[in-house]
């Protein structure tokens, strides 16, 4: 998919393109746009920066700015105002760990696509009040894993799912098989020590080997 710089996004197009959106934390605004640049190489562009360190915000509006490849996200809002920080430093999308109505009034009203996370049927239904049907299930293995979204596939046959928490490639391919899953999320492509040590080539390889996950 080509994306045409500050085009507007929808979830599902957050979702679609590739079957990994890597979870980020960043601690160094130094780091971001060589992060970036290394998942973008390996093909993974939707970039999910943590909202969990003071770096964050600064990280988002680096790759928004310097890597026009990437799609800039924010993940960890948590509040209508982390949803706003988020959007003026130029983030794509926002991942929250659950569903507010404020988060999701929020996101709506700035044009933000949002995957919330959700974990039981409750929280499926809030969501989908608040008009969202494309949604983050979290934490997605200590939550019931693929059997719980097999199960949600009944009552909510119109809702699609990126699983996140606990995650990774050893697990991926279950996850990716199942039909109300579009892609998942995690933090195994940005291993804290190679983002340290400036270890470019593993987190390119890593997004690679992500990339060439498939769904079916
Ligand atoms: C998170 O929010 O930290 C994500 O769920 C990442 O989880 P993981 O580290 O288990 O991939």
């Amino acid at each position: 998919m080509a994306l045409k710089q500050g085009a507007l996004l929808t979830s599902l197009d957050v979702m679609r393109d590739a079957p990994v959106i890597p979870v980020i934390v960043l601690d160094d605004v130094a780091h971001a746009v060589p992060l970036a640049r290394a998942l973008v190489a390996g093909g993974i562009r939707m970039l999910e920066v943590t909202l969990r360190t003071p770096a964050a915000l600064a990280c988002i509006e680096a790759i928004a700015r310097d890597v026009p490849a990437a799609v800039a996200g924010a993940g960890t809002v948590r509040s209508a105002a982390d949803a706003r920080a988020a959007a003026a430093a130029g983030a794509r999308f926002a991942v929250s760990p659950g569903y507010t109505s404020a988060v999701g009034e929020t996101c709506s009203e700035l044009g933000l696509p949002l995957l919330p996370g959700v974990a039981t049927g409750s929280e499926v239904m809030a969501a989908m009040e608040g008009g969202y049907t494309e949604l983050k299930f979290f934490p997605a293995q200590q939550a019931g894993g693929a059997p719980m979204l097999k199960a949600f596939a009944g009552p909510f046959q119109d809702v699609r799912f990126c699983p996140t928490g606990g995650v990774s490639p050893a697990n991926a391919r279950e996850y990716l098989a199942l039909p109300n899953v579009v892609c998942v999320g995690g933090s195994w492509l940005t291993p804290p020590e190679s983002i340290r040590d400036g270890d470019w080539a593993r987190i390119t390889q890593l997004a690679r080997e992500a990339a060439a996950l498939r769904k079916g």
